[in-house]
């Protein structure tokens, strides 16, 4: 036991290597970005889906072209954080208003986390913009 005066130095080491490792992992964690992902899970995914490509089921319940509540489309990634934001405020047609229900910080964050969603599914080939004289014909078929 006499013996270790270095052990203390390299725990020190260790522990700051940990600590740098875990800082890391909490910025991923409990940023905006983790408080978004709990909103959006429970507010937004039962018609976007949890990865924002829209939930089948509510595209059917909604009557609307699955493109719509697909926010991974193409032209959705491009959406400014102020349009988005606005849209979650106040609505757009059968999408929800969330002003008095979310605060405008928590709404941020939603926008902050579903950003994630749209550069995780970037790598995928881009979907079209929404284009309902398309779908409608395949539709047909
Ligand atoms: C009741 C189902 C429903 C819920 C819940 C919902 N949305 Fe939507 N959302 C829609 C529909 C439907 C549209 C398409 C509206 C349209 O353009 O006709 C939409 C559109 C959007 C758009 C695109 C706006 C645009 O201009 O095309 C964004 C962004 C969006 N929603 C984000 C959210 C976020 C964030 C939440 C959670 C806070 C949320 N939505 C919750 C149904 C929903």
């Amino acid at each position: 036991m006499k013996n270790q005066p270095r052990v203390p130095a390299l725990w020190g080491t260790v522990l700051m290597a940990m600590a740098l490792a875990l800082s890391g992992i909490t910025w991923g964690w409990c940023d905006d970005a983790g408080v978004g992902k709990k909103i959006f899970e429970a507010k937004c995914a039962q018609c976007h889906g949890k990865d924002a490509k829209g939930d089948p089921k509510m595209v059917k319940v909604l009557k609307i072209e699955p493109v719509l509540v697909d926010l991974t489309r193409s032209d959705a990634v491009k959406f400014t954080d102020e349009k988005i934001i606005t849209t979650v405020t106040h609505g757009n047609k059968k999408m929800p208003k969330y002003v008095g229900k979310l605060t405008t910080e928590e709404i941020q964050s939603v926008v902050k986390y579903l950003r994630t969603l749209q550069t995780a599914s970037a790598g995928a080939p881009a979907k079209p913009a929404v284009t309902p004289s398309k779908a409608k014909k395949k539709n047909k078929k």
